[in-house]
C-alpha cells in the first residue's frame, strides 16, 4: 500500500511540471498538483499563498484544518508531501 502511493508519487514528479496558472498559482514543484487539490476543497489558494510559515506552522495549520474546520486526515506520505511543498514555497524567506 504504501509502496504504490510512494510509487504513484514518485511517477508523478517525473512529469513536466504543470504551469502556476492551471494550480491557482502554485508553482510548479513535487506536490503542487496534491497540494492544489487538497487545500482547494474548500477555500482558494489565495488563503494558503499570502501565508508564510516555517514546517512547524505548516503542519499545525494541517492540523487545525482537520480539527477546526472538517479536513479529512492525509495518509501519511501525502501529508508529508503537501508539507514538504508548503514549506518549500511559503516560508518564512519567501517574498510575498
Ligand atoms: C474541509 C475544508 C478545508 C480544507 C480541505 C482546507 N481548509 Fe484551510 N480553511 C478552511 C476554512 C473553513 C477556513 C476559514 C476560512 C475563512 O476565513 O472563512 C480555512 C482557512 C485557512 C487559512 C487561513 C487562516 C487565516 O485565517 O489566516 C489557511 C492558511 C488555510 N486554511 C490553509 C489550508 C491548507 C494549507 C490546506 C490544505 C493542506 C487547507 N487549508 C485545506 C477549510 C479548509
Amino acid at each position: 500500500m504504501r509502496g504504490i502511493l510512494l510509487t504513484a508519487v514518485a511517477s508523478a514528479a517525473l512529469t513536466t511540471p504543470a504551469a502556476a496558472e492551471d494550480f491557482g498559482g502554485f508553482p510548479p514543484g513535487r506536490g503542487q498538483a496534491e497540494t492544489f487539490a487538497t487545500c482547494t476543497a474548500c477555500h482558494s489558494t489565495a488563503i494558503v499563498r499570502q501565508q508564510r510559515q516555517t514546517r512547524e506552522g505548516w503542519d499545525e495549520i494541517i492540523t487545525w484544518m482537520q480539527d477546526e474546520k472538517g479536513m479529512w486526515q492525509l495518509e501519511p506520505p501525502m501529508r508529508k508531501l503537501i508539507l514538504n511543498y508548503l514549506a518549500e514555497h511559503y516560508n518564512p524567506d519567501v517574498p510575498r
